[in-house]
């Protein structure tokens, strides 16, 4: 039987690959699925059940999968304790505040914040001692304080370009977000060898990469 990995689609996706690629596993299969959201390897030994980030969880839970692959910006506003075995160093970008240059933080106006990312948001306001108003986004969250619906944004950025493009500036950093890979607890007992195997060879995988990455800079 396959080992069953929900890998989040998209950004996370196009992330992963290569660092599969390089653990020796072919991701040929996964490049050319086009629409399809099950693909097996040809060996037969992997099944990956392409999803979206917070349904990722929810098959694990639902013990469905064994493995996921998913950014840990879901599973920190999930507060869903996954069983982390590897951060796989992906994927790499940050939580910040953010607003167009008028905005100040520290006005004592209760604030409206748009987020994809409620919970997050609340800590983050928590921890300032501010009770916001919160604004659930589904996407494209820098159009919120833009067109007026929210006073600031919390949400995460990569290259900062989409906030740059639209000129909106940084005013706090909060928590750096990558790609982890999360197990099914039941799994890891029922399948232990296979998926320490893959652990093991992702483990190195990121290892040779990040030692490319030194000698590039070096
Ligand atoms: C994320 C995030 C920002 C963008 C930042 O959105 O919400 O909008 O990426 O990336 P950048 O700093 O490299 O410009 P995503 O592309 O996932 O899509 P969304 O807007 O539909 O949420």
């Amino acid at each position: 039987m396959s080992l069953k990995i929900a890998l989040t689609k998209g950004r996370v996706e196009r992330k992963v690959i290569p660092l599969l690629e390089r653990a020796g596993i072919d991701c040929e299969p996964l490049k050319n699925k086009k629409r399809k959201l099950i693909i097996q390897t040809n060996d037969g030994k992997l099944e990956f059940i392409l999803a979206k980030g917070p349904d990722v969880t929810t098959y694990l839970n639902a013990g469905v999968v064994d493995v996921g692959i998913v950014g840990s910006d879901i599973l920190e506003e999930q507060q869903n304790e996954q069983y982390e075995l590897l951060d796989l160093e992906v994927g790499k970008c940050q939580f910040v505040l953010a607003s167009t240059a008028v905005f100040d933080v520290n006005s004592p106006e209760r604030k409206i914040i748009g987020t994809k990312y409620p919970i997050i948001t609340k800590k983050y306001f928590e921890s300032l001692g501010q009770d916001v108003e919160i604004v659930k986004i589904e996407g494209s969250v820098e159009l919120a304080p833009l067109i007026g619906l929210a006073d600031a944004i919390v949400d995460i950025t990569e290259t900062g370009t989409t906030l740059r493009e639209n000129n909106l500036y940084v005013f706090d950093y909060l928590n750096k977000v990558s790609t982890r890979l999360v197990v099914n607890r039941m799994s890891l007992k029922q399948h232990s060898q296979e998926i320490f195997t893959l652990v093991d060879n992702l483990k190195k995988a990121v290892f040779e990469k990040n030692e490319v990455r030194g000698e590039k800079t070096r």
